[in-house]
């Protein structure tokens, strides 16, 4: 399957784009997303232009490092999960150009408390084997090939959201 081109991006409020990647208890797919984003940019030579920040609608889990079947997943691929440390999204997070949620319970729980539809957005909606309802599995519950399901999706959505960053931001 592959999806339609992806809606343009919100233009940038402020001198650098701000993006917020949003699951449930930001220990598993929204940390995902951020580290792999903040690699793939860097390698861009994007990574001073683009802010990348996660969160969970959950507060289980704040203060918490990441998932270590998460940490350990991006660890085997060569990223460092070390530095995260959970947070909770509340609606402050909306100063953000672009909310990016893993699945559909958390579009739910974030347009709940604001933003804007341009603003707030499924993160596959930039994945080409993705479309605009695509979700990211919460892979919590499940076992080791759940964990790698998602790197493999967040490392393809990714490489997409770096090359409509560097057509927004160039
Ligand atoms: P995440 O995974 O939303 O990808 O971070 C989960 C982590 C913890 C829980 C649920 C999902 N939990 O219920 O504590």
């Amino acid at each position: 399957m592959s999806s339609s081109t992806p809606a343009p991006l919100p233009a940038p409020g402020g001198a650098s784009y701000r993006i917020a990647m949003v699951c449930l208890g930001n220990i598993c797919r929204s940390p995902t997303a951020q580290v792999v984003l903040s690699a793939q940019l860097a390698d861009a030579g994007l990574g001073d232009r683009v802010e990348v920040t996660s969160a969970g609608t959950g507060d289980w889990h704040v203060g918490d490092p990441m998932d270590r079947r998460a940490a350990a997943e991006l660890a085997g691929s060569g990223y460092d999960p070390t530095a995260h440390r959970a947070r909770q999204f509340d609606d402050g997070w909306f100063d953000h150009d672009l909310v990016l949620v893993m699945d559909a319970q958390n579009l739910q729980n974030v347009a709940a408390l604001g933003g804007s539809p341009g603003q707030v957005r499924m993160f596959r909606s930039f994945d080409p084997d993705g479309g605009p309802e695509s979700e990211v599995p919460d892979p919590w519950h499940g076992g080791p090939e759940g964990f790698t399901e998602v790197l493999a999706m967040v490392e393809r959505t990714c490489r997409v959201l770096v090359a409509e960053l560097r057509h927004l931001l160039d």
